[in-house]
């Protein structure tokens, strides 16, 4: 099975520059099929969520053109009704947009239940809620297929009974062609929550107040062709922060807006590292061991939970007792005991993880539990004394484009192996090269 052998120690240094945002592609790539006109999505990170999810768009009867590694053309006129599912949908979280797209366009939607990070219950009740505002009736089918329909979506005000990112997301794509007006209260502030209004309504939609907690959509007849490009991705560009940091590096990070970055650039600084901000890029610079600091998750603008683990790994190496907790997802401590492998000194209480900083990781055969989880114990490694293992990369994958192949520009040893064979070649590699 593929998986990284990495052997860390060196400080990470130089420039590396962000993907667009993965999970305002997924978002933006379902609702382009609401057009009968082509759409043109630039800016779409190569990494196998997406392509899972433009297979499924594809599967129903899109046309997808994919003129360029980032660039996609989809046409929705010629959509069939057929049910959104195959075994790799059901593996992804984004595969739900489907349903408030083809709602939305239709009226009708069949789509096979979200999977995504096994890091909590993550339940659906608030996008089931939304729908049947808008006049939906909502239903689980055979085969575990989530049907709704409606002979007519009217606009509906909506109050959310907590901030949820995909809810938000949903109902906002099965409002846009409602008849009448859609209040969302309390809605999600997330980036991407406003990447996708901004494109919808260049599509032709009416959408006022994404990045605010009260969305209001007026329905249109229908919506037009456009080109449009994603915005760069806030937890890649924050994982490098990271790993700059927990090496002891000096990294400037590319083609990202660092007002996206601002609870995770505050925190660095706050720990001791030093941050240099300029239109679209970020240095951090970490000399000598960083500080203790506490944190919670939150909804945007709060701390990221999807950047829980990588803090979590940092602080592991910081002077002091730290206190991590998770607001968001109820199991997301899941990478805790393989970074204890590593060395670090941590109690999950709950929702809480009390950690005590160590001096240093020590490398180890360790397992990625799911995504953001598998990214913060690459940092781990890369930081660790001695060469570690890292499995279940398939979950690292769905997230970062060419994440070896960057962390090796700016100097990191990690090399992606599907053998026994390529390990110790990669392994005998480190050793020479240590000579
Ligand atoms: C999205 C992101 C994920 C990120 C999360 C929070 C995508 C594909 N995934 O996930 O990377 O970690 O936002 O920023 O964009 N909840 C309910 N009922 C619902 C919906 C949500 O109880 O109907 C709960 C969830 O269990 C969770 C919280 O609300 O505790 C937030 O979830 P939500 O914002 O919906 O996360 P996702 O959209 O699944």
């Amino acid at each position: 099975m593929e998986h990284y052998v990495v052997k860390g120690g060196n400080a990470l240094v130089g420039e590396v520059e962000i993907a667009g945002a993965k999970n305002a592609a997924l978002a933006i790539l379902a609702a382009s099929i609401m057009s009968d006109e082509t759409v043109t999505i630039e800016n779409v990170p190569d990494v196998s969520d997406i392509r899972v999810l433009v297979q499924a768009i594809e599967s129903i009867g899109a046309r997808v053109g994919h003129p360029d590694r980032h660039v996609y053309t989809i046409n929705g006129a010629e959509i069939k009704d057929l049910p959104v599912d195959n075994a790799l949908i059901r593996k992804i979280r984004g595969s739900y947009y489907m349903i408030g797209a083809l709602l939305g366009k239709y009226k009708h939607a069949q789509v096979a239940l979200p999977g995504g990070c096994a890091i909590g219950l993550r339940p659906i009740d608030q996008h089931i809620k939304g729908f049947k505002a808008l006049g939906a009736d909502v239903r689980v089918l055979k085969g575990g297929l989530l049907g709704a329909g409606a002979e007519n979506l009217h606009g509906a005000h909506i109050y959310m009974d907590m901030v949820s990112v995909g809810a938000t997301i949903n109902i906002m794509m099965a409002a846009v062609m409602a008849r009448g007006t859609t209040v969302i209260e309390n809605a999600a502030k997330e980036p991407h929550v406003v990447d996708l209004a901004n494109f919808l309504n260049s599509m032709g939609a009416r959408i006022k107040g994404a990045g605010t907690d009260v969305i209001r959509v007026s329905g249109v007849e229908r919506l037009h062709a456009a080109e449009y490009a994603i915005i760069p991705d806030q937890i890649e560009a924050g994982t490098y922060m990271f790993a700059a940091a927990a090496t002891k590096g000096d990294v400037t990070i590319t083609n990202v807006i660092p007002k996206h970055l601002e609870s995770i650039s505050a925190k660095l600084k706050e720990i001791g590292c030093e941050i240099e901000e300029s239109d679209d890029a970020l240095r951090v610079v970490a000399t000598g061991r960083l500080k203790q600091t506490n944190v919670k998750t939150l909804p945007y603008p709060g701390f990221p939970t999807d950047m829980q683990p990588q803090i979590a790994v940092l602080l592991g190496l910081s002077k002091g007792t730290s206190i991590v907790t998770e607001s968001i997802f109820e199991s997301r401590f899941k990478y805790v005991d393989e970074l204890m492998k590593m060395g670090a000194h941590i109690t999950v209480e709950g929702n809480t993880a009390i950690i005590d900083g160590v001096e240093g990781y020590t490398g180890a055969s360790i397992n990625a539990p799911d995504l953001r989880a598998g990214a913060a114990l690459v940092i781990a490694s890369l930081a660790a004394d001695g060469i570690s293992e890292i499995h279940d990369i398939h979950f690292v994958e769905r997230g970062y484009e060419d994440f070896p192949e960057k962390l090796r520009s700016l100097g990191g040893e990690i090399i992606k192996v599907s053998s026994e064979e390529e390990e110790e070649k990669a392994i005998r590699r480190f050793q020479l090269r240590a000579v």
